[in-house]
This record gives C-alpha cells, sequence and structure tokens, in this order.
C-alpha cells in the first residue's frame, strides 16, 4: 500500500458516499495550524449531519435547488447536496476558521461551495430570499440561539423561502426552537406553513439518533 493511500484510509472515513476526514488526518492539523482553531464547535463533524443527510435522502429538495448550509462546520451536509442532489451550494458560518475544513471537504469530494464567513444574525431577508432551500445541523446549542434562529427562520418565511430542515441532537434550546415554529404556524395560519417537528434515527453507517424540524410553505416539500 502506498504511503498517501494509507493514510487516507487510517486517517479520513466514507458517510454517505463522501470522503471526511478524522481530525487525525495529517491534513486536517495542517488546515488547524493554518486557519487556526474554532471557537464555536465548529471543530469536527458532529452527529446531527448524518441525521439531516438521512432526512434529506427520505426527503429531498428537488434537483439544482439553490441551499444555505447556516452553522456548516466542515460543510458535509451542503457538501452532501451538491454531490447527491446537484445543488447550487453556499456555506455559511460565523467562525471563518472552519471554512477551510469546508473548502477542502468540497475539493476531496469532487464539488464546489461559495464559502461565507457571517452571522446568523446579519443574514438579511434580501439575502435570505435568493434560496430554495435553508439546512443547518446541530447550530441550536446556546440558550439565546433559541431566539436569533426564531428571527432566522421569521425573515426566511417573509422572503418566501419554501423550506426550512435543522437537525438537532435532542438539545433544550433546539426544543424551544421547535415549539416556537409549531405555535407560529397554528397562530398565523395565513403564513401557510407545514411544520414537522420528528425524531429520527439512523442506524448506519453508527448509531445517530436526532431531532429534526422541517419548516415549509405549504406544497413545498
Ligand atoms: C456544533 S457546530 C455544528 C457544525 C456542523 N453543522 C456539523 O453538524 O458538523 C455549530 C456551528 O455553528 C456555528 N455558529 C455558532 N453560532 C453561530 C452564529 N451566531 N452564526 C453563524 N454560525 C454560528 C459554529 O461556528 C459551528 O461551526
Amino acid at each position: 500500500m502506498t504511503d498517501k493511500k494509507h493514510i487516507r484510509d487510517k486517517h479520513s472515513r466514507n458517510l454517505f458516499g463522501l470522503t471526511v476526514l478524522k481530525n487525525s488526518h495529517p491534513d486536517a492539523r495542517r488546515l488547524r495550524r493554518q486557519a487556526g482553531e474554532p471557537s464555536l464547535h465548529g471543530n469536527k463533524l458532529w452527529k446531527s449531519t448524518t441525521v439531516l443527510m438521512d432526512y434529506l435522502q427520505e426527503s429531498p429538495p428537488p434537483k439544482q435547488s439553490r441551499i444555505l448550509e447556516i452553522g456548516c462546520g466542515w460543510g458535509l451536509s451542503g457538501i452532501f447536496c451538491a454531490k447527491t442532489f446537484d445543488a447550487d451550494v453556499t456555506s455559511l458560518d460565523a467562525d471563518e476558521n472552519v471554512l477551510p475544513f469546508t473548502e477542502y471537504h468540497a475539493k476531496a469530494n469532487n464539488v464546489t461551495t461559495n464559502t461565507i464567513a457571517m452571522r446568523f444574525e446579519d443574514i438579511s431577508a434580501e439575502q435570505l430570499e435568493q434560496f430554495d432551500v435553508i439546512i443547518g445541523a446541530d447550530i441550536c446549542f446556546w440558550d439565546e440561539l433559541t431566539d436569533t434562529l426564531y428571527q432566522l427562520i421569521n425573515r426566511a418565511i417573509e422572503a418566501g423561502v419554501p423550506r426550512i430542515i435543522l437537525t438537532d441532537p435532542g438539545r433544550p434550546p433546539f426544543r424551544d426552537l421547535a415549539g416556537a415554529a409549531e405555535t407560529l404556524a397554528t397562530e398565523e395560519p395565513k403564513l401557510n406553513l407545514d411544520v414537522r417537528y420528528t425524531d429520527w434515527d439512523v442506524p448506519n453507517p453508527h448509531n445517530a439518533w436526532g431531532l429534526v424540524l422541517d419548516i415549509s410553505l405549504k406544497g413545498e416539500a
């Protein structure tokens, strides 16, 4: 076995057809050295990404959708959409130190994504209206993020984004966010929202469990 192949096999894995670095991979160590340590937990691939990929396989976006991944970290959910659904993907994160990991993984998986360093709070309705689908995995992990993301969801609905899909390992701030989205759909029927809030098991490749919040304009999911 060549040295390169040995390193690739030992320090990377296959997830839903994607090549994903382990943190032990020499390239991961190099990227961290060059970019700096992530500061908002974007330091690895989180399991909610697996939940999101599996859910999207069951309930896919239309081919060639314009997809915005928010809080992308290593960006694998968006990269999965580019590869599987031929999506036009934008990967956004507040922490610019994670974006080299997204760019690396896009290249390793033969797709492209546009990376943007921006906070959830700063994404305007005008920017959101350029997308068909917003996705995010494990991004509601602090109490203050519940309101930040609820406001973002409201701006996206105002902008006419047809679908927003978020996954989470079951943290209380996310459960609060999902509850608020359900209340919004019930109390504002004119918004024409379908809210699907469900748990999701992914037995393979390694047991993952999570919650899915899928908000769509009626008839769009
Ligand atoms: C737990 S990590 C999840 C990363 C990735 N989605 C995954 O599943 O592997 C949370 C991500 O959200 C980003 N993040 C946290 N607060 C943010 C904010 N206010 N605006 C944009 N991104 C934020 C972090 O930098 C980090 O990459």
